[in-house]
């Protein structure tokens, strides 16, 4: 099977030699698709050969499809009750301590059938391809019992293998301590570290292993027991860090050698230069810090003079941060983190597939690579971010397969 995109007039895509932040453009070119795979990127004045299906990119841009490092897309019910109370004055760790928020979302998803919340869960992720990313990871951690746990993995597993979107499962057993644990956390400290991972190891059901570790979560020390038994397992760290408060899990992933830290608000100098000493990945959230009314963002600016090779994703979950949209972060960080669109464009497709281990086969157009493609109605790359809120994406290809298309 071969596909010709044509006319392309502008393809994007990090220059791997240059290094972060900087990118090729390369104008009025065609790129050729055979099975699955980029073939070839060449100039219009060249012959084109014969091929299967012909698309017309006339006007418009083709960049690596987009990768969201960091999503929670297993839920069952919503929480936009919370989001009102939040509205009212009420603040996201006053919600949780009261019993809300992600417990709230634990208590609702034990009670659903599993094929239910994969029906919704696949509809909720369709809109990520609409959007024009064609990866994400994706954490459990609405279970947080054994059984629950492994259900929220096996929808992510089964889910990847049935619809053309991507999925690299990552278990957050460890996302709160539930409620039957309230009164003894080192008990569910120990049901993870002895019973889940164990299990989620040996079925091979994730990849990565992740920990909220917060203020009124998990400790640094209770995180860095969890991660630690997940690396003998096999599975890589990523951790959830200073989000809410400055807690040492910046530094924790540097000790452990998580391969990303995630959030970041409040992370110190110090660890900052701890995860660009050790090559830790920071995924920064903006549309989190924006969603959740609070004016302190992560110091991206900071990271990145230090050396960080920093990501960007939605954190699309029910609680803290809504949206599929990664367009959308794109022009929070432009504006809150102050990068560049160049920066942007490493942010949401090389360093995350690089967060994934899978930077030999996406996050680039290369020959060679894997054909995951955005087409997108854009003008110019500055152009992305500029016109806010809106969905430029004018199709999405997943391995050489086109997985949509803007109606209209
Ligand atoms: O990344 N921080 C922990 N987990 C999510 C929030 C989950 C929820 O509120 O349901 C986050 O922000
Ligand atoms: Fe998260």
């Amino acid at each position: 099977m071969r596909i010709l995109i044509k006319n392309i007039s502008h393809l994007f895509t990090p220059d791997l030699r240059a290094g972060y932040g900087k990118i090729i453009d390369k104008k009025n070119v065609h790129l050729l698709i055979h099975d699955g795979k980029i073939e070839k990127i060449f100039e219009f004045h060249d012959s084109t050969p014969e091929v299967d299906q012909v698309i017309n990119a006339s006007g418009k841009a083709v960049l690596p499809g987009f990768i969201d490092a960091h999503t929670h897309p297993v839920f069952w019910k919503t929480r936009e009750d919370e989001f009102v109370m939040r509205i009212q004055g009420k603040s996201y760790e006053e919600i949780a301590a009261a019993g809300g928020g992600i417990r709230n979302s634990v208590r609702k998803f034990r009670e659903a059938e599993k094929e239910a919340i994969k029906k919704v869960t696949r509809r909720r992720i369709r809109s990520f391809l609409e959007y024009g990313v064609t990866t994400i990871e994706a954490k459990s951690g609405y279970g947080l019992s054994t059984v629950d746990e492994i259900k929220s993995l096996e929808i992510i597993n089964e889910l990847n293998e049935e619809q053309p979107l991507e999925m690299i499962p990552t278990f957050l057993g460890a996302h709160e301590i539930p409620d039957e644990y309230r009164n003894d956390r080192q008990a569910y400290v120990e049901l993870v570290c002895s019973e889940m991972i164990p299990l989620v190891a040996e079925r091979k059901l994730a990849r990565y292993c992740d920990v909220f570790c917060e203020k009124g979560v998990f400790t640094a020390d209770e995180s860095r027991r969890i991660l630690t038994t997940a690396q003998k397992y096999g599975l890589k760290a990523r951790i959830h860090a200073d989000e809410l408060a400055p807690f040492g899990g910046a530094e924790l992933a540097a000790e452990i050698g998580a391969v990303t830290a995630d959030h970041l608000v409040q992370t110190s100098e110090a660890g900052i230069k701890a995860m660009a000493e050790k090559g830790v990945i920071p995924v920064l959230l903006p549309g989190t810090t924006f969603f959740l009314g609070k004016d302190k963002y992560a110091p991206a600016r900071k990271m990145i003079d230090a050396g960080c090779e920093v990501a960007i994703s939605t954190d699309f979950n029910p609680g803290s941060s809504t949206t599929q949209n990664i367009q959308l972060i794109w022009t929070i960080a432009a504006l809150k983190l102050k990068m560049l669109p160049e920066e942007l464009l490493w942010a949401s497709t090389y360093i995350p597939a690089k967060s994934l281990s899978s930077e030999d086969r996406i996050g680039a157009i290369e020959p060679g690579k894997q054909a995951d493609l955005v087409i997108l109605d854009i003008p110019n790359l500055n152009y992305l971010p500029y016109h806010y809120g809106m969905n430029h994406t004018f199709m999405t290809i997943k391995k050489g397969v086109v997985v949509f298309t803007r109606s209209g």
